[in-house]
């Protein structure tokens, strides 16, 4: 497995690969959902590269950056056990130069649900993974379902700037008690990890009620709210895959999301019906 620490080392290992390369950004402090993405990548490419960059840009003031974990010794062991090609391991002054070019996201639907507390947030998602893009060069991404918005911003740049990849989006991996895998579920103490389980419960809840036949999103979200009155709730939301709001739930077209603080940390948990 190569170590690629510079742009040149990147390219070098790109021009070895003769053939498909799937692709996998992400920040460091890989877990099993990495790891999901890393195995599909595997099984549908002839190389895969990892990317492991904490972006500074996509943290708002006063957020997690200083804090947000970083194990780059293990991550590089996760992925030679898992068969990666290539590991991308840049600084900030790899990625970044003075007054640069950056993207905007779209400015209605980037500034609602994680854009309304994080503004600005997908500015940098989207600036990071168009210069990750552009040199990895990779015929498929895979991206985790986990983070809804910011696979369908992607999606959304890959389609308004004609770029030449496939995004893949992939399901999301789940310890047994329901909790959804985060790389900031580190930060959650024993009573918190619990309290945050009202996350997945709240979502399996809502498919249940739809099962029964249930398609009002106004009786949805309130039965929701019941079960996650121990955490702090930024959001509930029921939307359409492109994240429009819906009154109503069209099976194979919506999005239930959700977010909430619990104690300091910060987390979301959705599930697409
Ligand atoms: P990070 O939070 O490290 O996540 C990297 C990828 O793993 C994302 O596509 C995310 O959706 C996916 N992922 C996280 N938890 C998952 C889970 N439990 N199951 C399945 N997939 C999961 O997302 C980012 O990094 C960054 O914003 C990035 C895209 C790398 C740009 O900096």
């Amino acid at each position: 497995m190569v170590i690629a620490r510079t742009l040149h080392e990147l390219r070098e290992l790109r021009q070895k690969m003769n053939g498909t390369v799937g692709f996998v950004p992400t920040m460091g402090a890989l877990h099993e959902g990495h790891l999901s993405l890393i195995k599909r990548a595997k099984m549908e490419n002839e190389y895969v590269i990892v990317s492991t960059f904490v972006n500074p840009t996509q943290f708002l003031p006063g957020e997690d950056l200083d804090a947000y974990p970083r194990k780059e010794k293990a991550d590089l062991e996760i992925c030679r056990l898992a068969g990666v090609d290539g590991v991308f391991v840049p600084t900030e002054q790899v990625m970044y130069g003075e007054d640069e070019s950056y993207l905007c996201a779209p400015r209605i639907r980037s500034y609602t649900l994680e854009g309304i507390k994080r503004p600005g947030h997908f500015d940098g998602v989207l600036t990071v993974v168009m210069k990750l893009f552009n040199l990895v060069k990779p015929t498929k991404a895979y991206f985790g379902k986990k983070d809804a918005q910011q696979v369908m911003m992607i999606s959304q740049m890959v389609k308004d700037f004609f770029l030449d990849v496939e995004i893949v989006p992939c399901d999301t991996v789940r310890e047994k008690s329901g909790l959804a895998l985060s790389s900031r579920n580190a930060y959650l103490s024993a009573e918190e990890k619990e309290r945050a389980l009202a996350l997945s419960k709240s979502l399996h809840h809502a498919i249940k009620l739809i099962k029964n036949g249930e398609r009002d999103t106004d009786v949805i979200e309130s039965e929701m709210l019941k079960i996650l009155n121990d955490v702090d709730v930024e959001y509930v939301a029921i939307k359409d895959r492109l994240l429009n709001e819906v009154p109503s739930i069209t099976v194979g077209d919506t999005v239930i999301l959700v977010a909430a603080r619990v104690g300091s940390t910060r987390l979301i948990d959705n599930m697409w019906i």
